[in-house]
Protein backbone atom coordinates (compact mmCIF):
# COMPACT_ATOMS: atom_id res chain seq x y z
CA UNK A 1 0.00 0.00 0.00
CA UNK A 2 0.83 3.64 -0.70
CA UNK A 3 -0.16 6.80 0.33
CA UNK A 4 -0.67 9.17 -2.81
CA UNK A 5 -0.82 12.95 -1.86
CA UNK A 6 -2.52 13.85 -4.84
CA UNK A 7 -4.71 11.67 -5.28
CA UNK A 8 -8.81 11.94 -4.05
CA UNK A 9 -8.58 8.47 -2.27
CA UNK A 10 -10.20 8.46 0.95
CA UNK A 11 -8.74 6.65 3.65
CA UNK A 12 -11.18 4.57 6.09
CA UNK A 13 -9.51 2.26 7.99
CA UNK A 14 -6.80 4.57 9.96
CA UNK A 15 -5.92 2.21 12.60
CA UNK A 16 -4.73 -0.08 9.55
CA UNK A 17 -2.95 2.96 7.86
CA UNK A 18 -0.81 3.99 11.78
CA UNK A 19 0.09 -0.04 11.50
CA UNK A 20 1.52 -0.12 7.88
CA UNK A 21 3.46 3.26 8.38
CA UNK A 22 4.68 3.48 11.34
CA UNK A 23 2.18 6.29 12.40
CA UNK A 24 1.77 6.11 16.96
CA UNK A 25 -1.94 6.21 18.27
CA UNK A 26 -2.32 10.02 19.96
CA UNK A 27 -3.26 8.72 22.81
CA UNK A 28 -5.36 10.45 25.86
CA UNK A 29 -1.78 11.09 27.63
CA UNK A 30 0.10 13.63 24.83
CA UNK A 31 -3.24 16.30 25.14
CA UNK A 32 -4.77 15.56 28.52
CA UNK A 33 -2.77 18.12 29.91
CA UNK A 34 -2.40 20.52 27.69
CA UNK A 35 -4.23 23.77 28.13
CA UNK A 36 -7.88 24.31 27.48
CA UNK A 37 -7.49 20.99 24.93
CA UNK A 38 -8.93 21.28 21.36
CA UNK A 39 -11.66 19.30 20.47
CA UNK A 40 -10.32 18.01 17.47
CA UNK A 41 -7.65 16.64 19.93
CA UNK A 42 -10.58 15.70 22.75
CA UNK A 43 -12.20 13.47 20.17
CA UNK A 44 -9.80 11.21 18.22
CA UNK A 45 -10.37 13.53 15.26
CA UNK A 46 -6.80 13.69 15.45
CA UNK A 47 -5.69 9.98 15.19
CA UNK A 48 -2.02 9.45 15.08
CA UNK A 49 1.45 11.35 15.53
CA UNK A 50 5.53 11.25 15.00
CA UNK A 51 7.25 12.53 17.76
CA UNK A 52 4.83 14.49 19.24
CA UNK A 53 5.62 14.27 22.88
CA UNK A 54 8.54 16.65 21.88
CA UNK A 55 5.91 19.31 21.03
CA UNK A 56 4.28 18.04 24.73
CA UNK A 57 7.49 18.38 26.55
CA UNK A 58 8.08 22.17 25.06
CA UNK A 59 4.60 23.33 25.86
CA UNK A 60 4.59 22.04 29.10
CA UNK A 61 8.17 23.19 29.74
CA UNK A 62 7.33 26.95 28.27
CA UNK A 63 10.31 26.10 26.13
CA UNK A 64 9.79 27.48 22.00
CA UNK A 65 8.36 25.58 19.76
CA UNK A 66 6.46 26.08 16.44
CA UNK A 67 3.78 24.95 13.87
CA UNK A 68 4.48 25.09 9.94
CA UNK A 69 1.77 24.01 8.54
CA UNK A 70 0.68 24.51 4.71
CA UNK A 71 -2.24 24.74 2.07
CA UNK A 72 -3.13 23.80 -1.56
CA UNK A 73 -4.65 27.24 -2.58
CA UNK A 74 -7.36 25.87 -5.16
CA UNK A 75 -10.77 26.81 -5.22
CA UNK A 76 -13.05 27.43 -1.92
CA UNK A 77 -12.72 26.63 1.26
CA UNK A 78 -14.53 24.32 2.83
CA UNK A 79 -15.10 22.34 6.21
CA UNK A 80 -12.89 20.18 6.00
CA UNK A 81 -9.91 22.80 5.44
CA UNK A 82 -10.94 24.07 8.31
CA UNK A 83 -9.90 21.48 10.66
CA UNK A 84 -6.12 22.21 9.64
CA UNK A 85 -6.47 25.85 10.54
CA UNK A 86 -8.92 25.48 13.73
CA UNK A 87 -5.38 22.89 14.98
CA UNK A 88 -3.13 25.70 14.00
CA UNK A 89 -5.13 28.48 15.65
CA UNK A 90 -5.66 26.36 19.17
CA UNK A 91 -1.14 26.06 18.66
CA UNK A 92 -1.16 29.73 18.78
CA UNK A 93 -3.22 30.30 21.77
CA UNK A 94 -0.75 28.12 23.71
CA UNK A 95 2.40 29.49 22.35
CA UNK A 96 3.55 28.22 19.56
CA UNK A 97 5.40 30.32 16.49
CA UNK A 98 2.90 30.11 13.40
CA UNK A 99 3.89 29.56 9.90
CA UNK A 100 1.77 29.40 6.80
CA UNK A 101 3.17 28.01 3.52
CA UNK A 102 0.63 28.97 0.27
CA UNK A 103 1.77 25.56 -1.53
CA UNK A 104 1.38 27.56 -5.06
CA UNK A 105 4.29 26.42 -6.97
CA UNK A 106 2.83 22.74 -5.43
CA UNK A 107 -0.61 23.90 -6.84
CA UNK A 108 1.41 24.62 -9.80
CA UNK A 109 3.08 22.09 -10.55
CA UNK A 110 0.08 19.67 -9.64
CA UNK A 111 -3.31 20.94 -10.18
CA UNK A 112 -2.33 22.83 -13.20
CA UNK A 113 -3.41 26.53 -11.75
CA UNK A 114 -1.23 29.57 -13.10
CA UNK A 115 0.88 30.96 -10.45
CA UNK A 116 -1.72 34.38 -10.47
CA UNK A 117 -4.29 32.19 -10.00
CA UNK A 118 -3.03 30.63 -6.71
CA UNK A 119 -2.17 33.75 -5.80
CA UNK A 120 -5.66 34.79 -6.02
CA UNK A 121 -7.16 31.60 -4.28
CA UNK A 122 -5.33 32.61 -1.53
CA UNK A 123 -5.82 36.60 -0.90
CA UNK A 124 -9.30 36.23 -1.74
CA UNK A 125 -10.54 33.30 -0.31
CA UNK A 126 -7.96 31.70 2.29
CA UNK A 127 -6.05 33.99 3.62
CA UNK A 128 -8.97 35.76 4.76
CA UNK A 129 -11.08 33.25 6.09
CA UNK A 130 -8.34 32.07 8.64
CA UNK A 131 -8.15 35.44 9.78
CA UNK A 132 -12.23 35.46 10.10
CA UNK A 133 -11.86 32.30 12.29
CA UNK A 134 -9.60 33.64 14.36
CA UNK A 135 -5.78 33.32 13.00
CA UNK A 136 -3.76 36.17 15.40
CA UNK A 137 -1.09 38.20 12.96
CA UNK A 138 1.20 38.34 16.38
CA UNK A 139 4.28 35.76 15.85
CA UNK A 140 2.56 34.20 12.64
CA UNK A 141 3.83 34.20 8.89
CA UNK A 142 2.09 33.24 6.14
CA UNK A 143 4.20 32.94 2.83
CA UNK A 144 3.94 31.93 -0.31
CA UNK A 145 6.84 29.23 -1.49
CA UNK A 146 7.41 31.21 -5.01
CA UNK A 147 8.62 33.84 -3.08
CA UNK A 148 10.50 32.51 -0.27
CA UNK A 149 14.26 32.20 -1.25
CA UNK A 150 15.09 30.25 2.00
CA UNK A 151 12.76 27.61 1.52
CA UNK A 152 14.12 27.18 -2.11
CA UNK A 153 17.33 27.28 -1.35
CA UNK A 154 16.71 24.46 1.04
CA UNK A 155 14.93 22.30 -0.87
CA UNK A 156 17.85 22.55 -3.56
CA UNK A 157 20.35 22.00 -0.91
CA UNK A 158 18.73 19.42 0.98
CA UNK A 159 17.90 17.75 -2.01
CA UNK A 160 21.79 16.07 -2.05
CA UNK A 161 20.56 13.64 0.56
CA UNK A 162 17.87 12.06 -1.07
CA UNK A 163 18.34 9.70 -3.95
CA UNK A 164 15.95 9.22 -7.06
CA UNK A 165 14.95 5.43 -6.09
CA UNK A 166 13.90 6.80 -2.60
CA UNK A 167 11.78 9.48 -4.49
CA UNK A 168 10.41 6.69 -6.76
CA UNK A 169 9.82 4.69 -3.47
CA UNK A 170 7.78 7.03 -1.66
CA UNK A 171 5.78 8.48 -4.68
CA UNK A 172 5.77 6.07 -7.44
CA UNK A 173 6.59 8.61 -9.77
CA UNK A 174 6.16 7.71 -13.33
CA UNK A 175 8.11 8.86 -16.63
CA UNK A 176 5.06 11.16 -17.39
CA UNK A 177 5.77 13.13 -14.12
CA UNK A 178 6.48 16.74 -14.38
CA UNK A 179 9.72 18.24 -12.65
CA UNK A 180 7.74 20.49 -10.82
CA UNK A 181 5.45 18.17 -9.36
CA UNK A 182 8.68 15.60 -9.10
CA UNK A 183 10.12 18.79 -7.27
CA UNK A 184 7.52 19.69 -4.93
CA UNK A 185 8.16 17.12 -1.87
CA UNK A 186 11.40 18.71 -1.60
CA UNK A 187 10.21 22.63 -1.60
CA UNK A 188 7.39 20.66 1.05
CA UNK A 189 10.70 19.84 2.92
CA UNK A 190 12.13 23.53 2.81
CA UNK A 191 8.83 24.59 4.10
CA UNK A 192 9.02 22.14 7.52
CA UNK A 193 12.21 23.01 7.78
CA UNK A 194 13.06 26.42 7.49
CA UNK A 195 11.44 27.42 10.33
CA UNK A 196 14.35 26.04 12.32
CA UNK A 197 17.38 28.23 10.90
CA UNK A 198 18.60 30.99 12.68
CA UNK A 199 16.68 33.85 11.34
CA UNK A 200 13.22 31.79 11.38
CA UNK A 201 13.82 31.16 15.18
CA UNK A 202 16.03 28.43 15.24
CA UNK A 203 16.37 25.03 16.02
CA UNK A 204 13.26 23.55 17.95
CA UNK A 205 10.49 21.28 17.86
CA UNK A 206 8.33 21.75 15.03
CA UNK A 207 4.97 20.49 14.46
CA UNK A 208 3.17 19.77 11.36
CA UNK A 209 -0.49 19.28 12.12
CA UNK A 210 -2.17 17.90 8.81
CA UNK A 211 -4.23 15.24 7.20
CA UNK A 212 -2.92 11.86 6.45
CA UNK A 213 -2.89 12.09 2.31
CA UNK A 214 0.77 14.65 3.66
CA UNK A 215 2.38 11.17 6.03
CA UNK A 216 4.97 10.81 2.39
CA UNK A 217 6.48 14.58 3.02
CA UNK A 218 6.35 14.17 6.69
CA UNK A 219 8.42 10.36 6.28
CA UNK A 220 10.40 12.65 3.72
CA UNK A 221 11.60 15.65 5.47
CA UNK A 222 12.07 13.88 8.70
CA UNK A 223 14.30 11.37 6.82
CA UNK A 224 16.39 14.76 5.49
CA UNK A 225 16.65 16.29 8.32
CA UNK A 226 18.36 13.10 10.24
CA UNK A 227 20.45 12.75 7.27
CA UNK A 228 21.81 16.46 8.03
CA UNK A 229 22.51 15.88 11.68
CA UNK A 230 26.54 15.14 13.00
CA UNK A 231 25.26 13.72 15.66
CA UNK A 232 23.64 10.63 16.19
CA UNK A 233 22.01 9.74 19.88
CA UNK A 234 21.47 5.81 20.03
CA UNK A 235 21.37 2.86 22.33
CA UNK A 236 24.04 0.38 21.63
CA UNK A 237 23.62 -3.96 21.70
CA UNK A 238 24.90 -3.89 25.17
CA UNK A 239 21.93 -1.15 26.51
CA UNK A 240 24.62 1.73 26.47
CA UNK A 241 23.21 5.15 25.41
CA UNK A 242 26.06 6.44 22.64
CA UNK A 243 26.83 9.59 21.00
CA UNK A 244 28.06 9.17 17.22
CA UNK A 245 29.91 11.60 15.12
CA UNK A 246 27.97 10.79 11.64
CA UNK A 247 30.24 12.64 9.55
CA UNK A 248 34.15 12.45 8.57
CA UNK A 249 35.27 16.40 8.65
CA UNK A 250 35.90 17.69 12.71
CA UNK A 251 35.83 14.24 14.00
CA UNK A 252 37.96 15.51 17.11
CA UNK A 253 36.41 18.88 17.67
CA UNK A 254 33.21 17.11 17.14
CA UNK A 255 33.55 14.55 20.11
CA UNK A 256 35.22 17.22 21.93
CA UNK A 257 31.91 19.41 21.85
CA UNK A 258 29.97 16.59 22.75
CA UNK A 259 32.27 16.00 25.67
CA UNK A 260 32.18 19.37 26.57
CA UNK A 261 27.91 19.53 25.95
CA UNK A 262 27.67 16.07 27.92
CA UNK A 263 29.51 17.32 30.86
CA UNK A 264 27.19 20.76 31.00
CA UNK A 265 24.74 17.99 30.92
CA UNK A 266 25.96 16.51 34.24
CA UNK A 267 26.91 13.43 33.05
CA UNK A 268 30.33 12.20 34.81
CA UNK A 269 31.05 8.50 33.07
CA UNK A 270 31.73 9.00 29.33
CA UNK A 271 34.05 7.09 27.85
CA UNK A 272 35.18 8.24 24.19
CA UNK A 273 36.51 6.05 21.47
CA UNK A 274 38.04 8.08 19.03
CA UNK A 275 38.80 5.42 16.74
CA UNK A 276 34.96 4.56 16.71
CA UNK A 277 34.01 8.30 16.95
CA UNK A 278 31.77 7.59 19.60
CA UNK A 279 31.02 8.93 23.48
CA UNK A 280 28.94 6.05 25.58
CA UNK A 281 27.45 7.91 28.81
CA UNK A 282 27.50 5.16 31.49
CA UNK A 283 25.50 7.39 33.37
CA UNK A 284 22.88 8.19 30.85
CA UNK A 285 19.39 6.64 30.77
CA UNK A 286 17.20 5.86 27.79
CA UNK A 287 14.91 9.01 29.01
CA UNK A 288 17.76 11.02 29.08
CA UNK A 289 18.14 10.60 24.90
CA UNK A 290 16.04 13.30 23.97
CA UNK A 291 17.40 16.04 25.78
CA UNK A 292 20.76 15.13 24.86
CA UNK A 293 19.80 15.21 21.44
CA UNK A 294 18.32 18.24 21.19
CA UNK A 295 21.34 19.84 23.41
CA UNK A 296 24.16 18.34 20.89
CA UNK A 297 21.46 19.35 17.47
CA UNK A 298 21.78 23.12 19.18
CA UNK A 299 25.59 23.11 18.85
CA UNK A 300 25.83 21.86 15.26
CA UNK A 301 26.10 25.07 13.77
CA UNK A 302 29.11 25.72 15.12
CA UNK A 303 30.47 23.13 12.90
CA UNK A 304 28.47 23.87 9.71
CA UNK A 305 25.69 21.53 11.01
CA UNK A 306 21.90 22.61 10.65
CA UNK A 307 20.98 20.90 13.49
CA UNK A 308 17.41 20.20 12.49
CA UNK A 309 15.11 18.40 15.03
CA UNK A 310 13.75 15.78 13.05
CA UNK A 311 9.40 17.65 12.82
CA UNK A 312 6.87 16.08 14.58
CA UNK A 313 3.01 16.03 12.78
CA UNK A 314 -0.37 15.04 13.86
CA UNK A 315 -2.38 13.73 11.59
CA UNK A 316 -6.47 13.92 11.19
CA UNK A 317 -9.29 12.23 10.03
CA UNK A 318 -10.71 13.35 6.95
CA UNK A 319 -14.64 14.68 6.93
CA UNK A 320 -17.25 12.53 5.23
CA UNK A 321 -19.20 14.79 2.66
CA UNK A 322 -22.85 15.39 3.16
CA UNK A 323 -23.27 12.96 0.61
CA UNK A 324 -21.22 10.41 1.99
CA UNK A 325 -18.28 10.19 -0.24
CA UNK A 326 -15.29 12.58 0.45
CA UNK A 327 -15.64 16.45 0.96
CA UNK A 328 -14.90 17.86 -2.38
CA UNK A 329 -14.44 21.51 -3.69
CA UNK A 330 -15.24 19.52 -7.03
CA UNK A 331 -18.63 18.03 -5.88
CA UNK A 332 -20.16 21.46 -4.13
CA UNK A 333 -23.31 19.41 -2.95
CA UNK A 334 -20.72 17.38 -0.74
CA UNK A 335 -19.14 20.19 1.14
CA UNK A 336 -20.21 22.83 2.92
CA UNK A 337 -17.95 26.17 2.03
CA UNK A 338 -17.40 28.82 4.38
CA UNK A 339 -18.44 31.22 2.08
CA UNK A 340 -21.96 29.57 1.65
CA UNK A 341 -24.90 31.35 2.13
CA UNK A 342 -26.17 29.98 5.17
CA UNK A 343 -29.17 29.22 3.62
CA UNK A 344 -27.23 27.17 1.41
CA UNK A 345 -26.03 25.51 3.32
CA UNK A 346 -28.95 24.42 5.03
CA UNK A 347 -30.33 23.56 1.82
CA UNK A 348 -27.30 20.86 1.78
CA UNK A 349 -27.29 19.90 5.06
CA UNK A 350 -31.17 18.59 4.89
CA UNK A 351 -30.51 16.62 2.38
CA UNK A 352 -27.30 14.90 4.04
CA UNK A 353 -26.97 11.24 4.58
CA UNK A 354 -27.67 10.83 8.05
CA UNK A 355 -27.38 7.40 9.62
CA UNK A 356 -30.88 7.03 10.37
CA UNK A 357 -33.03 4.54 10.18
CA UNK A 358 -35.48 3.00 7.03
CA UNK A 359 -38.49 4.85 8.99
CA UNK A 360 -39.25 6.97 11.68
CA UNK A 361 -40.90 3.60 13.52
CA UNK A 362 -37.87 1.32 13.21
CA UNK A 363 -35.58 4.59 14.46
CA UNK A 364 -37.78 4.80 17.67
CA UNK A 365 -37.13 0.84 17.96
CA UNK A 366 -33.32 0.59 17.21
CA UNK A 367 -32.40 3.87 17.21
CA UNK A 368 -30.30 5.63 14.49
CA UNK A 369 -26.40 5.02 13.68
CA UNK A 370 -24.16 8.52 14.58
CA UNK A 371 -21.42 6.55 13.90
CA UNK A 372 -22.54 6.56 9.70
CA UNK A 373 -23.89 10.00 9.93
CA UNK A 374 -22.56 12.98 8.34
CA UNK A 375 -24.67 15.84 10.66
CA UNK A 376 -22.96 13.63 13.85
CA UNK A 377 -19.88 14.41 12.22
CA UNK A 378 -20.54 18.02 11.97
CA UNK A 379 -21.58 18.12 15.44
CA UNK A 380 -18.31 16.51 16.11
CA UNK A 381 -15.92 18.25 14.44
CA UNK A 382 -17.02 21.73 14.12
CA UNK A 383 -20.69 22.72 15.81
CA UNK A 384 -20.35 21.75 19.63
CA UNK A 385 -18.19 23.14 22.05
CA UNK A 386 -19.60 21.00 24.87
CA UNK A 387 -18.34 17.13 25.10
CA UNK A 388 -21.34 16.73 27.39
CA UNK A 389 -24.12 18.22 24.72
CA UNK A 390 -21.77 15.56 21.91
CA UNK A 391 -22.62 12.81 24.17
CA UNK A 392 -26.03 13.77 24.61
CA UNK A 393 -26.68 13.81 21.23
CA UNK A 394 -24.93 10.67 20.67
CA UNK A 395 -26.76 8.47 23.20
CA UNK A 396 -29.96 10.13 22.24
CA UNK A 397 -29.61 9.11 18.79
CA UNK A 398 -28.34 5.68 19.50
CA UNK A 399 -31.47 5.07 21.81
CA UNK A 400 -34.35 6.19 19.47
CA UNK A 401 -34.98 9.23 21.05
CA UNK A 402 -33.95 11.28 18.58
CA UNK A 403 -34.71 11.74 15.01
CA UNK A 404 -33.58 12.72 12.21
CA UNK A 405 -35.39 15.82 11.02
CA UNK A 406 -34.74 17.96 14.17
CA UNK A 407 -31.53 16.81 14.58
CA UNK A 408 -30.49 17.95 10.92
CA UNK A 409 -32.64 20.90 11.81
CA UNK A 410 -30.24 21.97 15.18
CA UNK A 411 -27.18 21.25 12.85
CA UNK A 412 -28.89 23.81 10.33
CA UNK A 413 -29.46 26.40 12.80
CA UNK A 414 -25.92 25.68 14.33
CA UNK A 415 -23.77 25.74 10.55
CA UNK A 416 -25.82 28.92 9.77
CA UNK A 417 -24.72 31.09 13.01
CA UNK A 418 -21.20 29.91 12.39
CA UNK A 419 -21.15 31.10 8.52
CA UNK A 420 -22.77 34.70 9.20
CA UNK A 421 -20.52 35.07 11.83
CA UNK A 422 -17.32 34.14 9.23
CA UNK A 423 -19.37 36.46 6.71
CA UNK A 424 -19.28 39.20 8.95
CA UNK A 425 -15.66 38.84 9.93
CA UNK A 426 -14.41 38.28 6.65
CA UNK A 427 -15.63 42.01 5.87
CA UNK A 428 -12.37 43.42 8.03
CA UNK A 429 -10.30 40.33 7.25
CA UNK A 430 -9.09 41.93 4.12
CA UNK A 431 -7.72 44.82 5.70
CA UNK A 432 -5.83 43.23 8.62
CA UNK A 433 -3.91 40.59 5.42
CA UNK A 434 -0.73 42.58 5.61
CA UNK A 435 -0.07 41.93 9.16
CA UNK A 436 0.18 38.28 8.61
CA UNK A 437 1.96 38.29 4.82
CA UNK A 438 5.80 38.26 4.55
N1 LIG B 1 1.04 19.49 0.25
C1 LIG B 1 0.08 20.17 1.08
C2 LIG B 1 -1.34 19.89 0.54
O1 LIG B 1 -1.49 19.24 -0.44
C3 LIG B 1 0.35 21.64 1.18
C4 LIG B 1 1.66 21.95 1.84
C5 LIG B 1 2.72 22.60 1.27
C6 LIG B 1 2.07 21.64 3.16
N2 LIG B 1 3.72 22.73 2.13
C7 LIG B 1 3.37 22.17 3.31
C8 LIG B 1 1.46 20.99 4.22
C9 LIG B 1 4.07 22.03 4.48
C10 LIG B 1 2.16 20.85 5.40
C11 LIG B 1 3.46 21.36 5.52
O2 LIG B 1 -2.29 20.34 1.10
FE1 LIG C 1 -27.60 11.47 12.57
FE2 LIG C 1 -29.04 12.99 14.17
FE3 LIG C 1 -30.20 11.16 12.62
FE4 LIG C 1 -28.73 10.42 14.69
S1 LIG C 1 -30.64 11.57 14.75
S2 LIG C 1 -28.68 9.55 12.66
S3 LIG C 1 -27.15 11.98 14.68
S4 LIG C 1 -29.11 12.98 11.93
Amino acid sequence: MKIDPWSSTTYQDYAKLRDEFGIEEFTDQLWIDLPHPHKLLRRGVVFGHRDFQLIHEAVMQNKPWAILTGLMPSGKMHLGHKMVIDEVIYYQSIGADIFIAVADIEAFGTRGYTLEETKNFALDEYIPNYIALGLKPEKCRIYFQSKHQDVKDLAYILGKKINWSQMLATYGFGGSSNMTHIFSPLIQTGDILHVQLEKFGGIRPTLVPVGVDQDPHMRLSRDIAQAHRLYNVTVTKDKKIGVFVKVDENIKKLLDNAEKTLHFLKFKKLKRITDYKAIYIEDAKKQDMQYIDEQLALTEPNFGGYGFLQPSATFHRFMTGLTGEKMSSSKPESAIFLTDEPKEATKKIMHAKTGGAVSLEEQKKHGGNPDECVVYELFLYHLIEDDKELQDIYQTCKSGKRMCGNCKKYASELTEKLLTDLQKKRKTAKDKMNKYLS
